[in-house]
């Protein structure tokens, strides 16, 4: 190859290399290809001075030393230009695309919803009621008088405010307060499905302070127990799987004669308490797991919420919504306050 231009070659090309940036290219392509004084153009304009055979291998290897110089042009560019990437390997359009992270509704609120559409289904409509409440509709209008030891069960929360006519206030510790506003309401009959944070002054690993509970109340003239058994297997077939069994286990609530409170079947065994392997079931009692409690609610309650007893009773209900959301996945949480500790590990499975 001719000297002179053997030497702009190898000097364009270590130029070009070391290029910083897309300017300093745009500069060196100036220099070297510009239309008038590019060094390149300059030197391909001496062909002039050659004939013959000489002129046209200049030529050729003038022609061959310009593709190369704008090859490594074109390289250098889509390296500032292009992403970083080398040559060939810019974007692969066909690679999947990367999902940007999507939140969801957290397992209990899912819950509450579920739980919601099954009550509306048979007419059981959502309420509310304040979950800072009078201890009347707490305890004392549920026939639990004031010092009664059956209160002790509910770890309560009591305001540091002034007593009112309706006694202390506390933090709602059951749902059944509902019972007796809706009850004051004074319309009749009753169905309503009442959904609410709850609150007990207890925090291990199988008891959270603040919980869910879900409270039913069927209110009509001649309801017996079997309407009672009727909704409960509806509600069980519909949230937990159509060959889901209850049972009736006698109990006792203040606010309800007769008490019950109801099993279900277990969904891991089947109801036997057994494994296939022969082993023990690792998360019922002897193929049956606790609800919640249920009865017919007393006529103290019915009478302390303006109702006549002697024409309407019904019954009512109070479960808990965390504990029935884990009986559904077939869970057994080593310690249930992992529902309320935000780590997105445990949330996103559910
Ligand atoms: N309130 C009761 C509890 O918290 C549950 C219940 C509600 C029982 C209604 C009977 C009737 O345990």
């Amino acid at each position: 190859m001719d000297n002179n231009l053997e030497q702009l070659k190898n000097q364009a090309i270590e130029e070009i290399k070391k290029a910083v940036d897309i300017n300093q290219l745009r500069d060196l392509e100036i220099k070297y290809l510009g239309r008038k004084g590019g060094e390149l153009t300059k030197m391909m304009g001496q062909i002039e001075n050659f004939s013959g055979e000489e002129r046209k291998r200049f030529g050729a290897e003038a022609n061959e030393v310009k593709k190369i110089i704008i090859d490594l042009f074109e390289q250098r560019k889509n390296e500032f230009e292009g992403l970083g990437a080398p040559v060939g390997a810019l974007i692969d359009v066909t690679a999947p695309g990367i999902l940007p992270p999507e939140g969801h509704l957290h397992m209990i609120s899912q819950a509450i919803e579920e739980i919601e559409e099954i009550f509306k289904k048979i007419g059981f409509n959502r309420v509310r009621y304040p979950e800072v409440e009078w201890d009347w509709y707490a305890f004392e209008g549920l026939n639990m008088p004031k010092d009664h030891p059956a209160r002790d069960e509910w770890e309560t929360f009591f305001i540091d405010a002034p007593e009112g006519e309706k006694g202390k206030m506390v933090l709602t510790p059951h749902t059944s307060n509902g019972q007796l506003r809706e009850m004051e309401k004074g319309k009749l009959p009753i169905r309503m499905i009442n959904i609410s944070k709850t609150y007990r002054r207890q925090s291990d690993i199988s008891h959270v302070p603040m919980f869910h509970q879900f409270e039913g109340l069927y209110i009509d003239k001649n309801v017996t127990v079997s309407h009672l058994k009727g909704v409960f297997d509806y509600f069980v077939k519909q949230f937990f799987g159509s060959k889901r069994e209850i049972r009736l286990r006698p109990y006792h609530f203040q606010f309800t004669e007769p008490s019950f409170e109801i099993d279900i079947s277990c969904g891991i065994c089947g109801g036997s308490g057994k494994l296939s392997d022969g082993n023990k079931c690792r998360l019922c009692k002897e193929g049956w797991l606790e609800l919640g409690g249920a009865g017919m609610v007393h006529p103290n309650v019915l009478k302390a919420g303006g109702v006549d007893h002697k024409k309407y009773n019904g019954f009512a209900f109070g479960w808990g919504v965390e504990r029935t959301y884990m009986m559904k996945a077939g869970l057994k949480i080593d310690d249930i306050r992992m529902i309320y500790k935000n780590d997105l590990r445990f949330l996103e499975q559910f």
